[in-house]
C-alpha cells in the first residue's frame, strides 16, 4: 500500500496515487547514482547552475561559499533530496516535500551524512495543496524538477505554486515535453531498450508541451522568463542545453507583483562559476 500522511481523493489533489506506486517501489535506490536514478543525478551538473546562477541574475546579494544565502526555496516532489541537498550546500534555506513518506525517509537518512545540511534542509512528507495551508508567500524559490509529468492536476500544482511563493519569487520546472520525438527517445529507448529509466517510470499521456505549461502559467499569475532544452547523452551519462525543446526542458517563471525582475540569465563570471561549484558538491 502507498504510504502519504494524508491522501486526499483525487478531485482534491494533485497526488495521482497510480504515479506515486512506481516511486515507492523505487524508493531504496535514489542514492545509487549508477542505478534508476542516474539521470537525475547527472542532470545536477546543468540543473544546480541553472537555478543558481538564474536566483542570483535576480538581483540577490552573492556571498561568497554560501551564494543561495538567505534564499528560502521550496523543493516540490523532491524524493530522496537528489537536487535539495547540492542546493542546501549553496547555502540555501531549502524545504523538500514529496506525497510519499518512503522517499522523505530516505532523503531525511541522506541529509544525515553531512552536518552542514542539518539546518538547511528540513524535509517532509506533504503534498503542495497540504503546504498552501500553512505557507502562503513564504518561499523566494520553487523547484519542481521531473514532477509536473507525474501530478494528476497540473493547473491546480500551479495555482499552489503561485500561492506559497512570495510575490517576484521565481518557479522552476523541469519536464519531458509531448512529441513523437519524446515518446520514441522518453519511452521506446530510455525504458524499454536501454534500460536508463524503470519501464514504466512514464505515461507519455502525461507529458507536458511547454506551450501547455507556459498558456497555464501565464494564466495564474507567471511571467516565463525562460525556456531552455535539455539532452540527455547516454553514452557519456551527461546533460547538455540545447535549443530545441521537442525532449526535455527547463523553464524558468516570475510571479507577478514583485520588484522589476531581470529577465536574462547572464553566466556568472567564470570564478564565481567555479566557485559556487566546489561549493554544491552535486554528489557524495
Ligand atoms: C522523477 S521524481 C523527481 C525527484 C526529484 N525532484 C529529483 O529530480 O531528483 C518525481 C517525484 O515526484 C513525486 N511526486 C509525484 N506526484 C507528486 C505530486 N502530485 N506532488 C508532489 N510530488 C509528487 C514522487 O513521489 C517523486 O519523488
Amino acid at each position: 500500500m502507498v504510504t502519504t500522511r494524508r491522501l486526499l481523493s483525487t478531485s482534491q489533489s494533485s497526488v495521482d496515487p497510480k504515479e506515486l506506486r512506481k516511486f515507492q517501489l523505487l524508493a531504496h535506490s535514489w542514492w545509487d547514482e549508477q542505478g534508476e536514478y542516474s539521470a537525475l543525478h547527472s542532470m545536477n551538473d546543468i540543473r544546480v547552475p541553472f537555478i543558481r546562477d538564474t536566483v542570483l541574475n535576480m538581483g540577490s546579494t552573492y556571498q561568497r561559499g554560501s551564494p543561495l544565502s538567505g534564499i528560502k526555496i521550496l523543493d516540490v516532489g523532491c524524493g530522496g533530496g537528489l537536487l535539495s541537498e547540492p542546493l542546501g550546500r549553496l547555502g540555501a534555506s531549502v524545504t523538500g516535500i514529496d506525497p510519499l513518506e518512503e522517499n522523505i525517509r530516505v532523503a531525511d537518512q541522506h541529509k544525515s551524512f553531512d552536518p552542514v545540511l542539518a539546518k538547511r534542509i528540513q524535509y517532509k512528507s506533504s503534498s503542495l495543496e497540504e503546504i498552501v495551508e500553512e505557507s502562503v508567500e513564504m518561499f523566494d524559490v520553487i523547484v519542481a524538477s521531473e514532477v509536473v509529468e507525474h501530478v494528476a492536476d497540473l493547473e491546480m500544482f500551479i495555482k499552489c505554486c503561485c500561492q506559497v511563493l512570495k510575490p517576484g519569487g521565481s518557479l522552476f520546472v523541469t519536464t519531458i515535453n509531448k512529441t513523437q520525438l519524446s515518446y520514441i527517445l522518453g519511452i521506446v529507448v530510455a525504458e524499454k531498450i536501454a534500460g536508463i529509466v524503470p519501464e514504466g517510470a512514464h505515461d507519455w499521456e502525461k507529458f507536458v508541451p511547454p506551450e501547455e505549461l507556459e498558456h497555464l502559467l501565464e494564466a495564474n499569475g507567471f511571467s516565463v522568463k525562460t525556456v531552455n532544452g535539455m539532452l540527455y547523452n547516454p553514452l557519456t551519462e551527461s546533460w547538455s542545453w540545447i535549443e530545441s525543446t521537442s525532449i526535455n526542458y527547463a523553464l524558468h517563471a516570475v510571479k507577478s507583483g514583485g520588484q522589476a525582475q531581470t529577465s536574462q540569465t547572464e553566466p556568472l563570471s567564470e570564478m564565481e562559476s567555479e566557485q559556487c561549484s566546489a561549493t554544491a558538491g552535486t554528489s557524495v
